[in-house]
């Protein structure tokens, strides 16, 4: 059991899921994920585990920068950034990378992600660490974010002298694995049965 805050990922906290192991399979053939990719993706664990900082300070400078995206950080009446709710959400992404890179695809991941989307969403975001923030992150904004953060995380994957060919390998896994997460996520915004 981990004791970062919030992450419960693996207990009997977390809902099930409403999309199935089998509809998750098919997604994954979708976007083209396979055998590859889970092997690329556990390549890259080795080089971001001991990055997660130096990645979230990218990741964060980033979403910083923009006054559009800090706000769903930001207070809901004041506007202004919420130094504690950044900082619980931080430790739960560093998480996030490392489960990422570990690609196991199991029940309980399929769970969780279920709950990284509620996070996001009205039905459940604020709630984890009682912050007084807006209620929604806008669907807009996560989707797109998939290419900033799988594109600045590319340097890191060349950090270690990897062959251009497996750096190509693991940046795709990664996108690929990104598409699929986010996909998940945005099943509290899709109307009911349309997702
Ligand atoms: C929470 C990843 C897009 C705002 C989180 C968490 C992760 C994550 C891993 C923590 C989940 C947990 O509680 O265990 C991502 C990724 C994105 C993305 C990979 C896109 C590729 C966005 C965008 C915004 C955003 C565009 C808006 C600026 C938030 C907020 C939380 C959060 C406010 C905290 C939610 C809560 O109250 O629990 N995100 N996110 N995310 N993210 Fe994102």
């Amino acid at each position: 059991m981990s004791n970062i805050p919030g992450y419960i990922h693996g207990t009997a906290s977390v809902s099930r899921s409403p999309v199935s192991l089998n509809d998750f399979e098919q997604m994954k053939a979708s976007v083209l994920f396979g055998e590859e990719d889970v092997k690329a993706l556990r390549t890259s664990h080795d080089i971001v585990k001991g990055r997660t900082e130096a990645i979230l300070d990218v990741w964060y400078g980033f979403v910083g920068s923009q006054p559009h995206l800090l706000a769903s950080f930001s207070g809901k009446t004041d506007g202004k950034p919420l130094g504690d709710y950044l900082t619980s959400v931080r430790k739960r992404f560093a998480q996030w990378i490392l489960d990422t890179s570990s690609a196991g695809y199991d029940q309980a991941w399929l769970d969780y992600q279920h709950e990284i989307g509620l996070r996001h969403h009205r039905a459940r975001k604020n709630k984890t660490d009682g912050a007084p923030s807006t209620d929604l992150v806008p669907f807009r904004n996560l989707f797109a974010l998939i290419f900033p953060v799988t594109f600045t995380l590319r340097p890191f994957l060349a950090e270690q002298g990897h062959s251009a060919e497996d750096v190509e390998k693991m940046h795709a896994a990664w996108v690929k694995s990104c598409l699929l997460q986010v996909t998940l996520w945005a099943h509290p915004y899709v109307k009911d049965g349309d997702f």
